[in-house]
Formats: C-alpha cells, structure tokens, sequence
C-alpha cells in the first residue's frame, strides 16, 4: 500500500508492547431523528492540533448510527446544507429503485438547500451503510458515511453489538484536509489513500469489556480506497456474516481482508486471562492496532451458548440454475494498464485525451456511464458475468440492489456479497438472480477508479 511520501501514519499504536492508547468515549445515538442532515461541520481528529474541517451527517462522524429491525421502514428526511449537489445510497440494501440514490439513474441529485424524502423497507437483517452518490470521491473523504444496522427479529445474544467504521483521512499536520481531491494521480494509481485512520472517529478506538464477554462486532470498510488486511487478538468466535448476509457456516474468526465498502460480522467471545482484545491491521508486516477491547475487571460467569450460524435473508440464490443471461465485464485501464483507448460519451478516444477528461479505466472499453445497459434482464433472470481484471491494481467491484455468489469449477457456492475484491489480474465469475426491478449501478467502490471510468449499470425490466 502506498502511503504519500512525507506523510506517514502518524499516531497510531504499535500492537506490541503498547497500551498508552487514551480513552475515547464513544458516543453513539440510539434515537432515531426523522430528518438526516449533511451539512459542513469541525470534528477533532488529529491529537493536539485544531479540528478538522469535515462534511458530515448530523454534524457526527461517522453519521448517526440507524438501527432498525428487519422488515421495518426507514424514513429520512434528507436534508442537503452542503455546498454541492448530494444524495444518500443505502449500501448494501435491496431496496426499492427509486430510493436507491443514484443520481441521474434513479432520482436528481438533491440541490444545497433542497431535500428527499427517503422511505423504504429493509428486507435482510445484518450490517450496511449509507453514503452520498455524488461527487462521492469527494463527499466521502471530506467524511460522509454513516452505519445502517437491521437487526434481526430475534437476534443473537451478545454483551456489546458495536459497530466499527473504520475510515482514512489524508491530512495535513495542522488537522486540515489535504485539499488534493480530483487529483490525476490518485485516480489512475491506487485512490485516495489517507494518512489517518479512525475506528468510529477515534484514532484510539477502545471499549471497556469483562472477560468472556461475547462481543458482535460489525466492521465497515468505508475509505475511498483502502483495502484493510488484519487479524485479532485475544477474541476467539466466528466470522457469521459478509457484506450484510449471514454464512450457512461459521468461519472461524481470523485474519481477514476488507475491500473498501465491504462488511464483515463477527461474534467473538474475550478470552480468559488476557489483557485485552485487539482488532489488528497488518501493514508492510507490521501489526497496528485498529480497535482495543480493554479488559476493566469483573468477568461474564454463565458462558454464552454456542453460537449457530444467523438465520438467512430472503435473498434469492442462482445456485443450480442455468443462467438466462452471461455476460463478461473486463476492467483496463490505469498506471501500468495496456489501455491505448476508450469509448467515452460515444466517442471513441485515445488515452491521453481520456486523461484530459479525468477517464483512466474502462469497463468492456466503455469509460464513466453509458447510455445502454451492460445488461438487459427481466425480472426473475438468472445472470452470470465473468469479471476480468485486466490491469496491475486491485479493485472492488460494486453491484447495486442485489446480492451474488460466486461461481467456482461450475459451482456456484460460498457467501452472497454485494462487493467482490479483485486481485490484479484476477478473474472471478458470479451469479445472481436480477430480481430487483430498476436501474442498478455496477462500480469499482475505489472512488476515484468509479469517477475516472469505472461504472456501469444494469437494467432490470419489471
Ligand atoms: Cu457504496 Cu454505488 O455504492
Ligand atoms: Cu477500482
């Protein structure tokens, strides 16, 4: 991972031998305001240094954690104080198209000083997010994001549900944004990379717990770009769900990789006779401390049953079928990239006059959003792509509305996902049956990779 020369991550924990991290107390808002506001707002990120000019939701960082139960509606509304046109995705959710925020595709961006009403049913339980769709590689670093919790009509028992956004900043010394955003470099490299990075606002993430607590901890990846690989420490359970939707078997929790815009459930017991519990990244082999479980005395005497896997989401499965539509979608372009052109606008174009237009990266040699469809399927189509990485980064390839699985040696088999990483040069194949009517976006979550090209979308007729 790159970080920007002479900006090194500053202030951030060693794992070993380190336990000088300052108690944070975490706020989080279980009412649940009928109007969701973004507007400008200050938030203290850099220790010793002014606050940081930010966007933010509700003058929060992260947003105002919404919970709900599945099956219930949620309601906001969306009141826009930001100075550009924005609108509200709700990640992760099969929601009704109308709701789903895109702007030009589903709804006009909302003006500064206009509103939306969003309304819509949450028909899966697990961990999603909301975030602005527009200019997004912008709103989303100046700090918009927020956690969307549907729990399940009977949940499982655990002592602490916390969710942990874990988000990067790129800022200056002084606390202020590097004011770099739209930069050629970031979005034909690897994107936005920060030099920050908070768990739910905090540089020290930490919660207070009792041994043998059994912890659910939802992880949110929400930077514009960056790819988190980590592990835990002294907790011990199960991976129980990706992206939202629970595993038909518990994995046992461990090193892990988060894609940006990607989720990961766990539920994890504190074990005995530590001194705490540590989520953990991994960065150029060193283990820096993302979120610490601090052990505060007392102890959980009746231990927990063992943990089932989560009753499933109504989410339809393309397993055993035969697919009504194969597509392919191969990604090109970027630093190091064997693209010499694309179509964009219509336009057949060379790359350096792509560059000119702020275009990087192609989809099927189409770069930024056509006019026509990848795809064209009727309600209840069984569709199977084939996603190729054609070029020398990673990425994570975004579907709107749905979730797929994976197809391996002719089976589709393992968890639904609503992002799928991409190792460069990889190639990986999923199903999924197009249920959800509407226009539906397909993107690379790395911000600037969607802005300079990557994106395209699905039309899924009624
Ligand atoms: Cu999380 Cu199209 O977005
Ligand atoms: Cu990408």
């Amino acid at each position: 991972m790159n970080i920007l020369p002479g900006q090194p991550m500053t202030r951030r924990t060693m794992l070993a031998g380190s336990s000088a991290a300052m108690v944070m107390a975490s706020t989080h808002s279980f009412a649940a305001p009928q109007r969701l506001r973004a507007a400008p707002s200050t938030f203290p990120i850099v220790q010793d240094a002014p606050d940081t000019a930010v966007w933010a939701y509700d003058s929060r960082i992260p947003g105002p954690e919404l919970r709900l139960t599945q099956g219930q509606r949620l309601t906001r509304m969306f009141e826009n104080a930001l100075p550009q046109a924005s609108t509200i995705h709700w990640h992760g959710i099969r929601i009704d198209n109308a709701m789903d925020g895109v702007p030009k595709l589903t709804q006009d961006a909302v003006a500064p000083g206009e509103t939306f009403q969003y309304d819509f049913e949450v028909p899966d339980a697990g961990t999603y997010w909301y975030h602005p769709h527009n200019r997004t590689w912008e709103q989303m670093a100046r700090g918009l994001s927020g956690p969307l919790i549907v729990e399940e009509r009977d949940p499982p028992e655990v002592d602490h549900d916390i969710p942990l956004l874990i988000d990067d900043w790129r800022l200056e010394k002084d606390g202020s944004s590097v004011a770099d955003f739209g930069s050629m470099r970031d979005w034909s490299h690897a994107g936005r990379l920060g030099n920050f990075v908070t768990v739910n606002g905090a540089t020290e993430f930490r919660k207070p717990v009792r041994a043998r607590d059994r912890l659910g901890l939802r992880l949110i990846n929400t930077p514009n770009a960056r790819i988190y690989r980590g592990g835990l420490q002294g907790l011990k359970g199960w991976v129980v769900a990706f992206d939202g939707q629970p595993l038909e078997q518990l994995q046992p929790a461990g090193e892990f990789l988060l894609a940006p815009a990607q989720r990961m459930d766990l539920i994890v017991d504190v074990e005995d006779g530590v001194e705490e519990g540590v989520i953990y990244e991994i960065e150029r082999g060193n283990r820096y401390v993302l979120a610490s479980f601090p052990l505060e005395g007392g102890r959980r005497n009746v231990a927990l049953p063992t943990l089932e896997p989560l009753a499933p989401n109504p989410v339809p499965s393309a397993k055993g079928y035969e697919p009504d539509i194969t597509a392919d979608l191969v990604m090109s372009g970027g630093a190091m990239g064997q693209m010499t052109h694309a179509i964009l606008k219509g336009q057949k174009k060379p790359i350096r006059e792509l560059v000119r237009d702020g275009m990087a990266w192609s989809f099927n040699g189409i770069a930024g959003m056509a006019e026509t469809p990848l795809i064209e399927a009727r309600t209840g189509q069984v569709i199977r792509m084939k996603i190729v990485n054609d070029t020398q980064w990673p990425h994570a390839i975004h579907l709107h509305g749905h979730h797929f699985q994976e197809r391996h040696s002719n089976e589709v088999a393992g968890p639904f996902r609503d992002t799928i990483y991409f190792d460069r040069n990889q190639t990986r194949e999923i199903m999924f049956v197009a249920d959800n009517p509407g226009k539906w976006m397909l993107h690379c979550h790395m911000l600037e990779h969607a802005a300079a090209g990557m994106m395209a979308w699905i039309d899924v007729q009624a």
